[in-house]
């Protein structure tokens, strides 16, 4: 990194969850949880994440929120899930290219109809998420302020909020937020705000990538593509091997508090330290013949959701969107075929792609 002395990169499974589990010594708050150093008015605008959070101020506000992300409560939004994938996949055949004509929508519908969100602002937050992760791609960013789009998130946010605590409460995730105690107090409408568009944006483009990269696998692997035609049940486990092989995160980052050491090697207050999930992914004490593609993998203690304290409070949702999304689109379409050559997107932290043109034929 240019201008500093670098970063520890966390390379092994055992090292990258210790790092994860020890908050007190490795604290996402301190400086957040990129690698790149951000300006103090930026932290300060992240600092109502859970993601930036340390404990004990992170648990009084995760708490309230995780019984609306359980399994069972999440579980009941399947048939939502699937009626969105059916008219989506409704709507294309032929030429596509797939990460944003098919992946990229089905995760903004999700999470926008969770917080209630009108419809017709479905795409703007598919919008803004896309280019908060675009920051790294000269391509991508092009002549769009990141930064000014992301204050147009919150602006949106914190005005929904401030309507719907007007309104009559509803049956979405708006209204339990809005009712809710967080650290014993009502959420203000920039907690709101800064809550809303972290959910936007951490589950947004993470989901695209494992449905985009998802496909890219499958059609690499043809026979288990195959097998998963005939054997639908494989689709969990097919689920799960494309997270653990195209983590769509390779890393977030901690600051020490002080000084430590991971196997003899001395970190130092202050170090920022990546816990590398890419690397940890494919930890040969870990995953047999841990650098192939394979959805019968069992067990399969990928960290692509990280673990402890900030275990991705959607991972019931994503999987949710995984299943269901693949499901419908291998019951679809008969045949499915690469028409060209994938593009990456240029980023550190985002494992995922901008391109993959392919032929879907019913
Ligand atoms: C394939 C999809 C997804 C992946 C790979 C993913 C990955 C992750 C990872 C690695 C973390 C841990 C961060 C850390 O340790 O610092 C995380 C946290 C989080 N994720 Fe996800 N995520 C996905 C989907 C979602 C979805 C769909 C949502 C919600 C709609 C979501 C919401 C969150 C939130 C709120 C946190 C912060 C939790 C906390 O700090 O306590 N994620 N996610």
């Amino acid at each position: 990194m240019p201008g500093e002395p670098g970063y520890w990169a966390i390379l092994k499974h055992a090292d990258v969850a210790h790092v994860a589990r020890n908050p007190q010594l490795f604290s996402a708050e301190q400086q957040g949880v990129i690698l790149e150093n951000q300006p103090p008015e930026r932290l300060e605008q992240t600092r109502n994440m859970l993601l930036m959070m340390d404990p004990p101020r992170h648990t009084e506000y995760r708490r309230p929120l995780a019984e609306h992300f359980k399994a069972r409560v999440i579980g009941e939004l399947e048939d939502r899930v699937r009626a969105l994938t059916r008219t989506l996949l409704d709507g294309v055949e032929g030429e596509v290219e797939f990460v944003h004509g098919v992946a990229g929508v089905l995760p903004s519908q999700v999470v926008g109809g969770m917080f209630g969100i009108p419809a017709e602002d479905w795409p703007s937050i598919r919008r803004w998420a896309e280019q908060s992760v675009s920051q790294q791609d000269p391509e991508l960013v092009g002549d769009f302020d990141v930064r000014a789009e992301l204050t147009t998130m919150a602006v949106y946010a914190i005005q929904f909020s401030m309507a719907r605590r007007a309104a009559p409460p509803r049956a979405d995730l708006t209204s339990l937020i809005l009712a809710g105690a967080f650290g014993g107090k009502p959420m203000s409408d920039l907690e709101f705000g800064s809550f809303f568009t972290q959910l936007v944006t951490a589950g947004n483009d993470t989901t695209k990538t494992m449905l985009s990269s998802g496909l890219e696998l499958l059609l690499a692997h043809p026979d288990q593509l195959r097998a998963l035609r005939e054997n639908p049940a494989l689709i969990p486990g097919a689920v799960e091997e494309i997270l653990r092989y195209a983590n769509p995160l390779h890393y977030f980052r901690r600051t020490a508090t002080a000084d430590t050491e991971i196997r003899g090697v001395p970190i130092k207050a202050g170090d920022k330290v990546a816990m590398w999930y890419t690397s940890a992914n494919r930890d040969e004490d870990v995953f047999a013949d841990p650098q192939s593609f394979d959805i019968r993998r069992n067990p399969n203690p990928h960290l692509s959701f990280g673990l402890a304290q900030h275990f991705c409070l959607g991972v019931h949702l994503a999987r949710l969107e995984g299943r269901v999304f693949f499901e419908e689109l291998l019951a679809r379409f008969r045949d499915i075929e690469q028409t060209g050559q994938s593009r990456r997107i240029r980023s550190n932290l985002n494992n995922g792609l901008k391109s993959l043109p392919v032929r879907l034929s019913r």
